[in-house]
């Protein structure tokens, strides 16, 4: 992966490309570290490797020996159904909003290549290596396939340099599997919600990549899935009082920053025929139904206070960003109070009543939507 939004003068959009490399730096905006972007995660690899899946066995098997087979081996490749996108022709803010949705997702799934593959490397555990080795493989076709599509335009996230270059975050592996499974099954809700959309209606379709979601998002199911049944190989994960509480929070951050994320961008929804506010409730609720498989707490998106709060902390989290923009003494004050209001909308997102639930006594799903 050398393409480090290097202009690609050998095509007829040459001069486009030079363009848009200048206004992309797509490495560098896939190495910057902010509440939003998409995160690196480490962790302590030692206890993971220590987990034992004797409790799950006969569920983990039938997922093992699906992955094992391997259904998408030949599914991220171009083919004669991706048709050609003429980038020149597209608005500009739609052409960056575009660019950084693929830039953002190829880091996502990037960054859970890093850490499955890193898993794999340090384990003994022959259960656990094999999963991590079979999901690594599977996020590692992702990112790369996106990464080709950001190529077509000119500019590619530099892969190699991303693993040095960016920060990483140490998560206890309780962590990671509550952040990991939560954004497995988010992933395959969004994915699942956007092709169903344009597979309703292809004129939105503003990019061929969205074709290929269903099969990919089978992908992430299933990822999500084995981290559904390594929560349930101790039962203290999901099921005692402060783990309850760390659940919680976990859905509320990642589904308060989704909503802020998706929110910055207005024209590439907008070319998608999405109404966001729709969109975003439709992935929650999607993920919510699935995450009854092994969370016991659930958030009320329905309730009175769920959309004023994310809107509130939408509105923060922009005066954060134009506060620090600002600059100066007047810019840091700024922040400081915008980020107040937004730590203070999440407390109020947080602290929403949950419903309980008893997660049933066999974990798997299939992929329904
Ligand atoms: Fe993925
Ligand atoms: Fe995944």
């Amino acid at each position: 992966m050398n393409a480090h939004a290097q202009p690609q003068h050998d095509t007829t959009h040459g001069e486009l490309h030079a363009e848009l490399s200048d206004a992309f730096d797509t490495t560098a905006m896939a190495t910057e570290t902010t509440l939003l972007n998409p995160r690196f995660y480490t962790t302590d690899f030692d206890e993971m490797d220590r987990i034992d899946v004797t409790p799950v066995r006969a569920e983990w098997d039938r997922l093992i020996a699906q992955m094992k087979s391997d259904p998408n081996r030949g599914h991220f490749k171009k083919t004669a159904d991706w048709d050609s996108i003429d980038w020149s022709a597209m608005p500009p803010a739609l052409r960056a909003e575009l660019i950084d949705f693929l830039v953002s997702s190829c880091t996502a799934e990037f960054s859970g290549c890093v850490l499955y593959k890193e898993m794999k490397r340090r384990g003994n555990n022959p259960d656990i290596c094999e999963l991590f080795n079979y999901m690594a493989r599977d996020e590692a076709r992702h990112a790369g396939f996106i990464n080709d599509a950001l190529r077509e335009a000119g500019v590619a996230v530099n892969l190699g340099f991303l693993t040095k270059a960016k920060k990483y975050t140490y998560f206890r592996p309780k962590f990671i599997y509550y952040a990991t499974y939560l954004s497995e099954k988010i992933g395959y809700a969004r994915y699942i919600t956007i092709y169903r959309h344009l597979e309703a209606h292809p004129e939105h379709r503003i990019h061929p990549i969205f074709k290929w979601f269903r099969e990919w998002c089978n992908d992430e199911f299933s990822h999500g899935e084995a981290f559904a049944l390594l929560m349930r190989t101790d039962p203290k994960l999901t099921g005692s009082f402060t783990n309850k509480l760390w659940i919680r929070f976990f859905l509320t951050a990642v589904y308060s920053t989704m909503w802020v994320r998706d929110h910055a961008r207005v024209e590439f929804h907008k070319a998608l025929g999405i109404d966001i506010d729709w969109y975003d409730q439709e992935v929650f609720r999607k993920t919510s139904t699935i995450a009854r498989q092994v969370f016991p707490v659930e958030l009320d998106i329905d309730h009175p206070r769920w959309l004023p709060g994310l809107r509130r902390m939408d509105e923060a989290m922009r005066d954060m960003d134009k506060a620090k923009r600002q600059g100066g003494l007047g810019g840091w004050l700024a922040h400081k109070t915008a980020s107040l209001r937004a730590l203070r909308a999440f407390a109020g997102l947080y602290l929403i009543p949950v419903k309980h639930q008893i997660p049933p006594a066999q974990v798997r799903l299939e992929p329904s939507y």
